[in-house]
């Protein structure tokens, strides 16, 4: 699998978890300034291959580059400093923390191991800005609602300056207002700060409006990865990933 230019790109990549095969064989280019969406049935691969991205899991056999670098063993601050940032499907939010707190911890992971946080209060602020949560800086993160801390979690991410971020069903438990305005966010995060996103996601309408290309996995391997009009209209994606009633 390789994932390209100054980004990612991974030369077949393979994860096995004992006899069962999470990722099989993947080849794929995320491209600069793209928005990737990941779709696929439950035990896809989605979140194996999220995780193999960045950092948190090995793979069995094939290569993880970031901008050509190969990325086997790294740790994940050094991820981090590669450019590499992700959220997670449940929030992950600090309780004890302000929202401003929280998002400065983003900041200064990605001085990890460099001594002295020069820039991480800039990055922060930038941040809080870019995701419209300037206003709810000072408040307890712990009072707010769903909405806000995928907010607050996406401008921790922002907050380390990544070149490309993973986010794991950003829009879950969102009505569809809360949808349209996060897809929205994210749109415009990629259009502003050139990030490349990879989304992860079951509202496979949203993700194809949201996407550039979509990535449809099905038992661990590439079923489909094609424009999203393309995609949606595949019979072999709806009929083997999808099942009619998720296009609805
Ligand atoms: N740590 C693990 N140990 C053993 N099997 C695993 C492990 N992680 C994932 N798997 C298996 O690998 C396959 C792919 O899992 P993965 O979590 O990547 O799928 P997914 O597409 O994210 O699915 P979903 O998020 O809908 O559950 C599944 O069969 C899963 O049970
Ligand atoms: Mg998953």
């Amino acid at each position: 699998m390789r994932i390209h230019a100054r980004l990612m790109s991974r030369d077949r990549v393979t994860r096995r978890f004992g006899a069962l095969t999470a990722l099989n064989d993947v080849t794929l280019d995320i491209l600069p300034d793209e928005i990737l969406g990941i779709a696929g049935p439950n035990g896809a691969g989605r979140s194996t291959l999220l995780n193999v991205c960045t950092g948190a899991l090995a793979a069995t056999s094939g290569r993880v580059l970031v901008g050509g670098r190969n990325v086997a063993g790294l740790r994940l601050h050094a991820f981090c400093r590669l450019g590499v940032a992700r959220t997670f499907q449940i929030p992950q939010v600090f309780s004890s923390m302000s929202v401003r707190e929280n998002v400065s911890t983003g900041a200064r992971f990605r001085l990890v191991g460099k001594g002295g946080g020069g820039g991480a209060e800039a990055a922060a602020d930038a941040a809080l800005k870019a995701t419209g949560l300037a206003l709810q800086a000072g408040q307890p993160a712990s009072t707010a609602d769903l909405l806000t801390r995928k907010r607050i979690m996406l401008a921790a991410a922002i907050a380390t300056r990544p070149q490309l971020l993973f986010m794991d069903e950003p829009l879950g438990g969102l009505n569809a207002d809360e949808v349209a305005g996060f897809a929205g966010l994210i749109r415009r995060l990629q259009a502003t700060l050139r990030i490349t996103f990879v989304v992860l996601e079951h509202k496979i309408r949203a993700l194809s409006q949201l996407s550039n290309r979509i990535l449809i996995l099905h038992f661990g391997a590439v079923l489909a990865l094609d424009a999203p009009a393309k995609v949606l209209a595949s019979e072999r994606v709806i009929e083997i990933s999808l099942g009619r009633r998720n296009l609805a």
